[in-house]
């Protein structure tokens, strides 16, 4: 039997950044021919910092169309969206009796929400559990995440292990997979890591035009184009590393680090750019051509759906006998 991996993003804004891509959804990807993979849209999850919603059901299907778009391919993992197992929900609730407050009380993602000024509320507090109840619905084995959902992957850890030692084993206890390197912490615009919340983010999809005006925005030091500069650790040069072949990487290093040749962070920027849209120009179109089969990605997401429900059915079935509570239509 081959491992269960499982992972999902959380339909925030509408577009998959880079940070999003290099830092987990790249290795969505590679996992799939392995067998056993599951990626999901966390709706519920955004529910904590979306209120609109006709945006949040655009969000959701943007980021089923960038998955897509990106290589997720419905013949090699099970895609589905969050709301088509409303028992995730059941069992988040169950894992709840189960959680210290003081495992949640520890997680950082909390805090550092609450300090960019998203609502304390108990949602948001509780994430970590639903999350939990994510991935042991699948009873997933492993878990592809960046490095900033380590620790929710550990809180699950701990819950899983408290699950079974109560009730006797139901769940793997399941590891986070972390990219490290240069991806582990993909920079935004202005140095910081890109997030949607910290509204530096370069999205994938992005028009062009506005594309070529983010990435002419990047923030650098103020070293004039015949001047030298350092590439390691400029925001510009860390990007182009992900984007780029590395003719081309070192190319622009010996430029950058070059002076009286009149190459500056603008030439750098543009090349940037440049790279980028080579990089995803495939993803690019097929974007394009899923905008314009809305009916071909819900099919896909509902076949999703019937895939992941046998599942989820024998999961709430070994939970429930488990727990001693079973409701009369099981
Ligand atoms: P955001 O910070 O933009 O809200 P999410 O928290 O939705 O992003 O993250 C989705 C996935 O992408 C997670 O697995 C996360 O670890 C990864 N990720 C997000 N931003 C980065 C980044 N800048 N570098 C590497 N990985 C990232
Ligand atoms: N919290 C994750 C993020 O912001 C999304 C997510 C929800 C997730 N449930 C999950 C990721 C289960 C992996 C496994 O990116």
């Amino acid at each position: 039997m081959s491992l269960i991996t499982l992972s999902g993003l959380t339909p925030t804004s509408s577009g998959i950044h880079l940070g999003n891509y290099f830092g987990a959804v790249r290795q969505w990807i590679d996992l799939q021919d392995a067998g056993g993979a599951h990626y999901f849209i966390a709706s519920y999850h955004a529910l904590t910092t979306v209120r609109d919603p006709a945006q949040l059901s655009s969000n959701i299907r943007a980021v089923a169309m960038d998955y897509l778009a990106l290589g997720l391919d419905p013949e090699r993992a099970v895609i589905y969206r969050q709301e088509d197992v409303p028992e995730v929900c059941e069992l988040s609730w169950i894992l709840s009796t189960l959680t210290p407050m003081g495992l949640l009380e520890r997680c950082v993602a909390y805090k550092d929400k609450v300090s960019q000024g998203i609502s304390a509320d108990h949602g948001l507090f509780a994430y970590p559990v639903l999350m939990a109840a994510d991935i042991l619905i699948v009873r997933s084995h492993r878990v592809p995440v960046g490095q900033d959902q380590k620790q929710h992957v550990e809180v699950t850890r701990d819950i899983a292990g408290k699950f079974n030692q109560t009730y006797g084993a139901v769940f793997p206890v399941p590891e986070p997979l972390i990219l490290e390197g240069n991806a582990a912490k993909v920079p935004g615009i202005d140095g910081q890591k890109m997030s949607k919340s910290y509204g530096n983010d370069l999205c994938i999809f992005e028009s062009e035009k506005k594309l070529r005006k983010r990435v002419m925005s990047i923030v650098t030091d103020s070293q004039g184009v015949d001047e030298s500069k350092e590439p390691e650790g400029n925001t510009i040069f860390e990007l182009y590393k992900l984007v780029a072949t590395d003719d081309k990487v070192d190319a622009m290093a010996d430029k950058l680090r070059s002076s009286g040749i009149g190459y500056g962070y603008g030439h750098a920027k543009q090349e940037l750019f440049e790279a980028m849209l080579d990089y995803f120009a495939d993803a690019r179109s097929r974007r394009l051509q899923l905008e314009e089969n809305p009916d071909e990605v819900e099919q896909i997401l509902r076949s999703g759906a019937d895939r992941i429900r046998p599942v989820v059915e024998k999961t709430m079935d070994a939970v429930r006998s488990a727990i001693g509570v079973i409701p009369s239509h099981s």
